[in-house]
């Protein structure tokens, strides 16, 4: 095959039905939503590696640290030919799996975003010649087909992304990770653990007012596709921990009474002031949840490891 290919696997048109589908629903109910995936265009994939720079923002760098330090722990379990990657993004910490992975044969990096696909694809196949890149444009909530490359398969899906599902999606999301692989295949997963509230406060509500711009760049995605007129200054940035689910919750608050068009949609919301938008959940783990959630999938636990100041965790399953 040639050393890169970028396949679409979404219909041209999809983003477009499923950006208004989304819209649709979450601004007519209560309280208002939005879905987290429609922050990631190519300015919001642009922020987000911002955020992941800030020093507030720790998961990054301690899921990074445990990857060095486990890399060729991960390489021998799985002995892995196909490195499947959801919500790739940069692959920036993708770099010392595949460095460590003597046998691999291809990498699938799998994201919404396609310039953030784009761009680490072609920095990957620079340095790692031979290796095959097979990018996949393709929502992972929904009906992904793998590459028929060779296994054994290992899923990594890092960032602590999977806390951004609510938890019955996360058990179907599993559930259909676990439906692409065959016994002894293997899912590296990355996990944002709890601990003190202010710690993870900050990392949601930076000084430098960065995730305050990301949260609102999902306006200015509506805005630009579907001709809506948000304001973003008439909203506030607002990340609160929400100890019951053991969740962070970030939202935009109306800062005045004000009514939104949006023409694509023949829609006009009204938002009182103060009225809040949730536009994201990052959900915090600890160790039992995991496991249980991994076992109810068919997925069992081999090992757990943390950074040194046990912030954060990577784990990797074994599938049944
Ligand atoms: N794995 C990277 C990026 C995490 S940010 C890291 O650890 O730093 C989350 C990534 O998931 C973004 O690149 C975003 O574009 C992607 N993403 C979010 N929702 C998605 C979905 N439903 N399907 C596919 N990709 C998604
Ligand atoms: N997966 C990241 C997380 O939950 C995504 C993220 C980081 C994020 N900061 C954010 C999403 C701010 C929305 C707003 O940590």
């Amino acid at each position: 095959m040639s050393p890169f290919l970028l396949t679409r696997t979404l219909p041209e048109d999809a983003t477009d039905a499923a950006l208004r589908a989304d819209v649709l629903h979450g601004l007519t109910h209560t309280p208002k939503t939005l879905p987290p995936k429609w922050f990631y265009d190519a300015h919001g994939s642009e922020l987000f590696d911002r955020i992941t720079e800030l020093p507030e923002y720790y998961p990054t760098r301690a899921e990074r640290e445990i990857l060095i330090a486990r890399a060729p722990e991960i390489a021998a379990t799985t002995g892995a030919r196909t490195l499947v990657e959801l919500g790739s993004g940069s692959s920036e910490k993708t770099r010392h799996l595949l460095d460590a992975l003597p046998g691999l044969h291809t990498y699938v990096p799998v994201d919404v975003s396609e310039s953030a696909l784009t761009q680490a694809g072609q920095a990957l196949i620079a340095e790692h010649p031979g290796l095959g890149v097979h990018a996949l444009i393709a929502d992972f909530t929904g009906g992904l087909a793998l590459p028929g490359t060779p296994g054994p398969r290992l899923v990594a899906f890092l960032g602590g992304t999977i806390g951004n599902l609510l938890p019955s999606e996360r058990a179907t999301f599993l559930a259909s990770v676990r439906a692409l692989l065959s016994p002894g295949d293997t899912l590296l997963l990355g996990t944002d653990l709890v601990k003190d509230e202010s710690v993870l406060v900050a990392a949601y509500d930076d000084a430098a007012g960065v995730t305050a711009e990301f949260n609102k760049n999902v306006l200015h995605v509506v805005n630009r596709e579907l001709g809506a007129d948000f304001d973003p200054d008439a909203f506030a940035h607002v990340a609160l921990w929400d100890d019951e689910h053991e969740w962070i919750e970030m939202r935009l608050r109306s800062l005045t009474d004000q009514t939104v068009k949006i023409p694509a949609l023949d829609l006009a919301v009204e938002f009182a002031d103060g009225e809040e938008l949730r536009t994201e959940i990052s959900a915090k783990f600890r160790e039992e949840g995991i496991r249980r959630e991994l076992a109810a999938a068919g997925l069992d636990l081999a090992h757990w490891w943390t950074d040194r100041e046990g912030r954060f965790a990577l784990s990797l399953s074994v599938v049944r």
